[in-house]
């Protein structure tokens, strides 16, 4: 069990739109991703990925073969990602609602614990377009 993450949600949730207007994080969140260097068709976890900026460019390194999730415990701060992923048409990234810090991948998402999806097997992850559990 997480401890309790109430309080980072709700100060993420209220300047989730300033995050995602942040020219500075996009720029941080993509040499990130450059410099990790993620290949076509790798899995890629992203703890506490805000509005998604590095998944995103991680989706787009991985493409279509590979298959990026990204959690958070802010909604409005996926929200915001799920709607760049959208835009974007990267289908390879899920977003899930939950505490990385959670072992069990359920504090904030039972329909959708990471680990099952992300991590060790990709058929265990369903649908094609971005979406938000939880
Ligand atoms: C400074 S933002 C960084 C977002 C993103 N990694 C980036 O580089 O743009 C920190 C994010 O961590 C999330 N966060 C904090 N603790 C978390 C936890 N235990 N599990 C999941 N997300 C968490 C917050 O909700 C927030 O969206």
């Amino acid at each position: 069990m997480g401890h309790d993450v109430s309080g980072v949600a709700a100060a993420f949730d209220a300047r989730a739109g300033t995050y995602a207007r942040s020219d500075w994080h996009v720029r941080y969140a993509e040499r990130l991703v450059e410099l990790a260097a993620p290949s076509p068709g790798m899995h890629v976890l992203d703890a506490a990925t805000g509005t998604g900026f590095a998944a995103l460019a991680a989706a787009r390194a991985v493409g279509p073969t590979g298959r990026v999730v990204g959690v958070d415990v802010a909604a409005g701060m996926l929200d915001h990602a799920r709607r760049a992923a959208v835009a974007a048409g990267l289908g390879s990234l899920e977003l899930v609602r939950t505490d990385a810090t959670d072992p069990a991948g359920s504090a904030a998402s039972s329909r959708s614990p990471p680990c099952g999806r992300a991590i060790p097997h990709p058929r265990g992850c369903s649908g094609s377009t971005p979406r938000v559990t939880g």
